[in-house]
């Protein structure tokens, strides 16, 4: 098959059955001229890091509905955007959204840079993202990786290196493809063959686009492609979160330092999270154990985080956080492990 072919062959399967995402220019669009919104693209990519596309589209349509352009996103209230963004998880990277919202809009006249160097050079924009908007915003000629590609790559040349060991052969597996005509479509070709065709479990190789070129399956090997290094087992951390709700409805949170994790969103006062779970309440009150649990699973470590609730006067003073009136608090505004141990007791504490 000549250099051109694998490429050109997949191109032909995607201006048929090129996923319809909010933020893509369709290839019928593309073919007609019409250019896409560099600022979608990169909203899009920075919410798709490590969220499906599934979760990331009600998301993307929320932000481009407030803001629609990149000087709108950098104009709006640091709280705003990371409400707005809760429930996304990874909150740095709405940190380094606006980041990079305000840098675009202050330094660069509200205009993205068109190749992958100088996107490198912007908050909060890596490798990926740099490849990504490069190549599906600006048509350069970019190799896109991500966990997709890997698996596609992995299978076609029949990688047998376990991830992420194998990262560098496969990125340069999956350059020796790209094309230098359509990058863009390309680009987001092989992510949507991955999505849909080359699945994790029992991809579809019958209706595969490159199913004769796969030497993954030509070696009948696919289906446990990509391999990968065991996984070490996740620590478990405990906790215990405050939840106190004032007698006028009013709930007490504490914003958490912009750095590390959860930097800058609300949560419940509590204790630190580590190897035993210290009791630190944030006023004197008669704190009352529900006797459930939160359970949420961090990248690094799973919380097993203890729940505390009291209703308090008026006169209560906390040592930490501020109250919320009833009226501004929004349960949306809260990160997900947060919002869980607001879902598990608040029902009881506005009953009392
Ligand atoms: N995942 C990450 N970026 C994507 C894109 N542009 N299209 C589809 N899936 C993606």
């Amino acid at each position: 098959m000549s250099e051109t072919a694998l490429p050109q062959a997949l191109l032909d399967w995607y201006d048929i059955h090129a996923r319809d995402l909010p933020w893509r220019t369709s290839p019928a669009d593309r073919r007609a001229g019409v250019a896409p919104d560099p600022y979608h693209v990169w909203l899009s990519e920075i919410m798709l890091q490590q969220t499906t596309v599934a979760a990331v589209k009600a998301y993307f349509l929320k932000f481009t509905n407030l803001w629609p352009c990149v000087t709108d996103l950098a104009a709006a209230p640091d709280d705003r955007v990371m409400g707005e963004w809760a429930g996304l998880g990874y909150y740095a990277r709405a940190r380094n959204l606006l980041k990079c919202a305000r840098h675009v809009t202050d330094s660069l006249g509200g205009r993205f840079p068109d190749t992958r160097e100088d996107l490198l050079t912007l908050p909060g924009v890596g490798p990926y993202t740099a490849a990504a908007v490069a190549s599906i915003a600006f048509d350069r000629s970019e190799t896109v990786v991500d966990g997709n590609v890997e698996r596609v790559m992995a299978r076609m040349f029949a990688v047998e290196t376990p991830l992420p060991r194998a990262k560098p052969e496969l990125t340069e597996k999956a350059a020796s493809l790209t094309p230098l005509a359509r990058p863009g479509d390309y680009a987001q070709a092989v992510m949507d063959l991955g999505a849909t065709i080359c699945t994790p479990k029992a991809p579809a190789c019958g209706i595969c686009p490159w199913m004769h070129a796969c030497q993954g399956r030509k070696a009948g090997i696919h289906a446990r492609l990509p391999a990968k290094e065991p996984k070490k087992a996740k620590p478990v951390r405990l906790g215990i979160a405050y939840v106190a709700r004032r007698e006028d409805g009013a709930w007490l949170l504490e914003r958490r330092p912009d750095k590390g994790l959860l930097g800058g969103m609300l949560g419940w006062p509590g204790s630190d999270w580590g190897a035993e779970a210290t009791e630190a309440p944030p006023l004197d009150a008669d704190w009352r154990d529900p006797g459930v649990d939160v359970r949420h699973t961090f990248t690094h470590f799973h919380l097993k985080l203890a729940l505390r609730v009291a209703v308090v006067d008026k006169t209560a003073t906390p040592a930490r956080g501020q109250f919320i009136d009833a009226a501004t608090f929004r349960r949306s505004d809260l990160p997900t492990v947060m919002r869980k141990a607001y879902d598990l007791v608040a029902a009881s504490l506005i009953e009392t």
